[in-house]
């Protein structure tokens, strides 16, 4: 069975000192941020459209069609 969940959030929250969890999905090391969303470079993303990332951080844009 495999899901698509939408994330909206471009970084991380700091839940402690040095602890942050990882709300932009990309992170390896879920619950915690590992840089990923850095690496990605979430910031150019386009407000309004959705992207699909790969393994290797590379972004294309989706399309969602609902049944
Ligand atoms: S917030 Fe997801 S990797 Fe940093």
């Amino acid at each position: 069975m495999a899901r698509i969940i939408i994330k909206k959030d471009k970084g991380p929250v700091q839940v402690k000192a040095d602890s942050w969890i990882c709300l932009c999905g990309l992170s390896k090391n879920q619950p915690y941020c590992d840089g990923s969303h850095r690496r990605a470079k979430l910031e150019e993303e386009e407000e309004g459209k959705l992207y699909a990332y790969d393994e290797e951080l590379k972004r294309r844009e989706v399309e969602v069609v609902e049944k």
